[in-house]
């Protein structure tokens, strides 16, 4: 299966273009067969590899509209073995706004991308800075979205419409992207650097990647001549942080799925879910996130099999009631049963 990951941040320059191309490029450098999706209107992702496109992400998307049969192959550049790119022109803002008047308006993409599920391991998309109708589209179709974060506090406020647009879609869909957060343009030499970081860490914990991508001049370069990195200069220090980025994110997305559990309940302070994947015991990272006032909601990746689990919540433990598998405990009460295929 495709395993699909979009950039997101409403906020301005904080490297997901950067991000995009040169993950996209690693990926493919390590066997994968990737497929680079710019969704941005500025097209910056198409110009910083140089493109001229012909066919257009607008024309592909337009056909999906109009149930209009395709060829995915006519519509991709190839760059290199294993990497192709599907540019975008300024027509997609015009593009939009016809997304916006369709039915299924969140699912034109994901529609798409059942279409060439076979043809790519990953599909790496690359949004506009903002979260319209476009960016929607891309959190619908993704199993996991990169937050990039430039060392910046505004960053962090974009970070907060996103997850608030995530609950939305959340509430609506029981599905949501994976959220990872990249640290960008660490310059170490500044001790504001370091602040952020541990900031940053603190807040998002095993979220955040541990990759983080340095400030260097040859990514910026690089964009200008209408190269990845690893074209234009592969011993600089961006292309050695995107190649150790490319590794990290390999091996997550490798892990097992991950499931999702959710609880409803108003007026709970404190959730946590214990079972056989933890040894029943009570800790951080098995604690449920409030994605909105009456739900609670955690990602757990998990290996095939069979686990039983229950919730503490505020030091009860009761089993899951939206899961009707369930066994005696040797407590007399009930355990919740998983299975994880
Ligand atoms: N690690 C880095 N070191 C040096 N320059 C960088 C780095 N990351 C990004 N840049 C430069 O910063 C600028 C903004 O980066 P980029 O285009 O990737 O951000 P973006 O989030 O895609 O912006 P937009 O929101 O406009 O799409 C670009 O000129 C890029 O070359
Ligand atoms: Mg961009």
């Amino acid at each position: 299966m495709m395993k699909v990951i979009s950039l997101v941040n409403q906020k301005g320059g904080c490297g997901k273009t950067t991000t995009a191309v040169n993950l996209a490029y690693a990926f493919a450098k390590r066997g994968n067969r990737t497929l680079l999706i710019d969704l941005d209107p500025q097209a910056h992702a198409t110009f910083s590899l140089g493109i001229t496109p012909n066919l257009t992400t607008a024309d592909l998307l337009e056909h999906v509209i109009e149930n209009r049969p395709f060829n995915p192959k006519e519509f991709f550049v190839w760059r290199k073995d294993d990497l192709s790119l599907l540019p975008a022109s300024i027509g997609l803002s015009a593009l939009e706004n016809t997304i916006n008047r369709q039915n299924n308006k969140l699912e034109i993409l994901t529609k798409m991308l059942m279409n060439i599920d076979a043809h790519f391991d990953y599909c790496i998309i690359d949004c506009p800075p903002n979260l319209g109708a476009l960016t929607l589209n891309a959190l619908v179709a993704s199993s996991y979205s990169v937050v990039p974060l430039g060392i910046c506090e505004l960053s962090l406020r974009g970070v907060e419409n996103l997850n608030s647009i995530l609950s939305m879609l959340f509430e609506h869909r029981k599905k949501a992207p994976y959220i990872l957060y990249l640290i960008t343009q660490v310059d170490r030499r500044f001790r504001y650097s370091e602040n952020f970081y541990n900031k940053v860490k603190e807040q998002f914990r095993d979220q955040l990647l541990s990759t983080a991508i340095r400030t260097n001049i040859h990514l910026r370069e690089a964009a200008a001549f209408g190269k990845s990195v690893f074209e234009y200069r592969s011993d600089s220090r961006g292309a050695q942080d995107y190649k150790q980025l490319a590794q990290e994110i390999e091996s997550i997305t490798q892990r097992p799925s991950l499931v999702q559990l959710c609880l409803k309940g108003m007026g709970h302070n404190e959730v946590y879910v214990v079972g056989e994947f933890n040894e029943w015991r009570k800790h951080r990272n098995f604690q449920l996130k409030k994605v909105d006032d009456g739900t609670w909601s955690i990602s757990l990746p998990l290996k095939r099999g069979t686990y039983r689990y229950k919730f503490i919540v505020d030091n009860e433990w009761i089993n899951d009631p939206s899961n009707s598998l369930q066994e005696n405990d040797a407590f007399g009460g009930k355990n919740s049963i998983l299975f994880v295929r």
